[in-house]
């Protein structure tokens, strides 16, 4: 996370446009082909370069203004190489007089942004020592101990992506703009709250045109949303999918990144990012495990988009998703820890803690399994004294059958002497009482 010293946009423009500026007249030269006038070349001009980046960048640079350009410190030369494939070099450089106008004071490229601690720990275990001191989950954990824990103040073992990496799709930058199907789609609902956010950048126009974004792409009744789930979830277009979420994601990235670094759920529009986040990880699952036809690194998308979504707002989103892409990528202690800690972080009334049990009991190691259900059993029971228990009929059905699959996950790992104890305190729960009202 280190800030360039260069502040000031002016000086770093001229320091890094003069170099380029032989290469160029060079370059007029040869084209020309009258054998030797060589014009002053016309000095880059950033309004002109400005109106080029929103006509030839904005469409998968969701910034719209070069704002990720200019935060992440790419070079004067990087922007011209990449800027030549889709305009003129003398286009290129007003671009770039543009985007070393904008005044930004860059921070690192490579900057995994938003991820806890600055890098990602090396492996599950850092998890638990940092948690715990040691590699086992405590006896004596309850809820106060979970509640404790800011899942951005511990270090995961899960790389988060960088905003742009020419090499993979491990990043933020979209491969390609949402189709034009997508945002004429609806009476141009997508346009229309694009245009909102550019003319107001604000967390309410923001929140608008993700909140379009997502109708859109996921609409189930749609023959355009590459999002939309078949009955046996898979998606329309799982390979579309992914460039929409990601270019969603992009533009609440951009729009946080604006406001500094730091994340705050309870900004308007703060949810919604966080599931646009999300959404970019199921993306990557669906198309893995539904469609059977991955985007690349699907594994390691699903599972750092989705604790990204995760860290900030750990009472939102099934856990069981997170914790089956952790366990896969060898991290159970992740996977505990993040089923556990949703737990404890649920809103009263809801079904969802149950089945974050469940998942806790189907994901934790086998040394850790025991204490870390009694934690889990501890955390319930205090809801529920509380009157936080599941509160219709419905949530107590949903709420029973996580317990069921619970009572039945524990018997096949422990056998049925040895869960016996923890089974009859799961049975005691009043969510275990599918009765109706
Ligand atoms: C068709 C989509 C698309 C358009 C249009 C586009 N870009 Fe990009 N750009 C990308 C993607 C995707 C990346 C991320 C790196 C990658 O996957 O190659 C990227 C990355 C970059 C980078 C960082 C490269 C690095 O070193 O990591 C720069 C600089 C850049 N673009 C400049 C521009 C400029 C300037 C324009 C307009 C003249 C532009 N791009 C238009 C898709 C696009």
């Amino acid at each position: 996370m280190t800030v360039d010293p260069v502040a000031d946009p002016r000086r770093r423009s001229t320091r890094l446009l003069v170099p380029l500026l032989p290469a160029v007249l060079l370059f007029a030269g040869c084209g020309d082909g009258d054998g030797g006038t060589l014009l002053p070349p016309e000095l880059p001009d950033p309004a002109r370069g400005e109106v080029a980046f929103i006509q030839s960048c904005g469409g998968c640079h969701s910034s719209h203004d070069g704002f990720d350009l200019a935060h992440f410190g790419f070079a004067d030369s990087t922007v011209l190489r990449r800027a030549v494939a889709h305009v003129d070099t003398s286009t290129a450089l007003d671009i770039i007089a543009h985007i070393n106008d904008l005044g930004v004071s860059p921070v690192a490229r490579d900057l995994r942004i938003f991820q806890p601690m600055g890098d990602p720990a090396s492996g599950d275990v850092d998890l638990a020592t940092a948690l715990f001191g040691r590699d086992a989950w405590p006896d004596d954990w309850g809820e106060a101990d979970l509640l404790e824990v800011d899942p951005v103040a511990v270090p995961w073992a899960v790389a988060f992506p960088v905003w742009s990496d020419e090499e993979s799709n491990l990043d933020w930058m979209p491969d390609r703009p949402p189709p034009d199907v997508l945002l004429d789609t609806r009476g141009g609902l997508v346009r229309g709250a694009l245009a909102g956010y550019t003319a107001a950048p604000t967390d309410d126009n923001l929140d608008r045109a993700l909140l379009a974004l997502r109708l859109v792409s996921h609409d189930r009744t749609s023959p355009v949303a590459p999002c939309a789930q078949t009955d046996d979830g898979a998606l329309a277009d799982p390979a579309e999918c992914f460039e929409v979420t990601r270019w969603t994601a992009s533009l609440a990235g951009q729009h946080v990144l604006r406001e500094g670094l730091s994340f705050d759920g309870e900004v308007a529009g703060g949810t919604r990012a966080q599931d646009a986040f999300w959404d970019v990880g199921q993306a990557a699952r669906r198309g893995l495990v539904k469609n059977r036809t991955p985007v690349d690194h699907a594994e390691d998308n699903w599972v750092s988009w989705m604790v990204l979504g995760w860290v900030f707002a750990p009472e939102n989103h099934a856990s069981g998703y997170t914790a089956s892409g952790l366990a896969r990528a060898g991290l159970p202690r992740h996977a505990t820890f993040v089923a556990l800690r949703s737990l404890a972080a649920r809103r009263p009334g809801v079904h969802q803690p149950y089945s974050d049990l469940r998942t806790a009991a189907v994901r934790a190691p086998m040394g850790w399994l025991e204490p870390a259900m009694y934690t889990g059993l501890r955390t319930l029971e205090a809801r529920e004294a509380r009157g936080e228990g599941p509160n219709s009929a419905l949530r107590r059905e949903e709420a029973a059958e996580a317990l069921e699959g619970a009572i039945v996950t524990l018997q096949r790992r422990m056998g049925l002497l040895g869960s016996a104890s923890l089974v009859s305190r799961i049975r005691d729960l009043e969510g275990f009482d599918a009765g109706g009202e």
